[in-house]
């Protein structure tokens, strides 16, 4: 059910939830102020409890309250990328109710690149948001994504849809310099760009997120070349032909990273939505940039095992 920021902003500041849009993906939002809307986040989500919630705010003099220690280099990484598709983890203050942080001294904080979010942020306050899909399936980017998780009724704030398709990129200030914890939208190539060095992906499972199944369809994907012979249908791309009469889902074409990010995980849910058992997906595609994000989220969405 869609709603407008007024009714939205009741909502939350009266301890309920919101469906927000960023520009990564849709979130599922409480007021940090509410632990009970907090901890029904956990519930509607069906999210494990030791898994934490990002939080988005509207202003990085809001973030400041959210952290007691931010390093020289955060403001060049608040400056150049936000708002946008960047999550960043620091020590955090000690008012942050423990259901948002699970319990950890670090929290996450991110600016989303969203109008009418921001909007709303700005008079709600800071919002604990993640993604607004049920644990372990793809993010929803598109109306009806939301409905099928959390049924017809649920709020939803009006705004655009989702650009990115796929979260943001998380990076943790760790033992004095930042990791990264999580691929996203944001290309790590760019943050190496604007902090002048090499950043190491973070060799320390610190993500709780990661360690639960994730991303997945129903459907089995496949990929190997001999186990299309098994598959109903091919995940891949528009300028490329494929030696198969299965229909084609198109990501978009292979030389353009940000239509394939922003169409992946809706064609999980469609390929669900059609009713198909197993698909054969193209993973033939450059290891560089919002390259690596895509293959890591399909890795991760063939890896059901966990
Ligand atoms: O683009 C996004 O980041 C979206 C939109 C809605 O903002 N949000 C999102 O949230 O992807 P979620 O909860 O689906 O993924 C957040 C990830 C989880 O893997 C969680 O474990 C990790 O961030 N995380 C949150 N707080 C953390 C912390 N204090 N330390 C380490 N990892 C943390
Ligand atoms: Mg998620």
């Amino acid at each position: 059910m869609i709603i407008q920021k007024e009714q939205a902003k009741e909502i939350l500041i009266k301890g309920g939830n919101v469906i927000i849009p960023t520009e990564t993906v849709y979130g599922l939002a409480a007021s940090i102020a509410h632990p009970e809307a907090v901890a029904r986040i956990y519930s509607l989500k069906k999210r494990p409890q030791e898994n934490p919630l990002i939080i988005h705010a509207a202003t990085v003099d809001q973030i400041l309250e959210l952290v007691t220690h931010v390093p020289e280099s955060f403001f060049l990484l608040a400056d150049r990328f936000w708002p946008g598709p960047l999550t960043l983890i620091l020590e955090a203050n000690k008012d942050i109710h423990p259901l948002v942080t699970a319990g950890l001294p670090t929290v996450g904080v991110r600016i989303p690149n969203h109008k009418a979010t921001l909007s709303l942020i700005k008079e709600t306050g800071p919002l604990a948001a993640p993604s607004a899909n049920l644990s372990g399936r793809p993010s929803s980017t598109k109306h009806w994504h939301l409905e099928k998780d959390f049924g017809t009724d649920f709020p939803i704030l009006d705004g655009d849809p989702p650009v990115c398709g796929l979260e943001s990129t998380i990076l943790g200030w760790i033992n004095e310099s930042w990791q990264i914890l999580r691929y996203g939208f944001l290309a790590k190539e760019s943050i190496e760009e604007v902090l002048g060095i090499s950043l190491v992906d973070s060799l320390l499972n610190i993500c709780p997120g990661k360690r639960f199944k994730h991303y997945s369809p129903d459907a089995i994907l496949v990929c190997t070349s001999d186990s299309i012979v098994e598959a109903e249908a091919i995940i891949g791309y528009e300028n490329r032909c494929y030696a198969s009469p299965l229909p084609l889902y198109s990501l978009g074409r292979d030389d353009d990273p940000a239509s394939i990010a922003h169409n992946l995980f809706a064609t999980f849910r469609q390929i669900d939505q059609d009713g198909l058992a197993k698909v054969w997906i193209d993973i033939d595609l450059p290891q560089q940039g919002l390259y690596n994000t895509i293959l890591e989220r399909i890795a991760r969405s063939m890896n059901s095992s966990e």
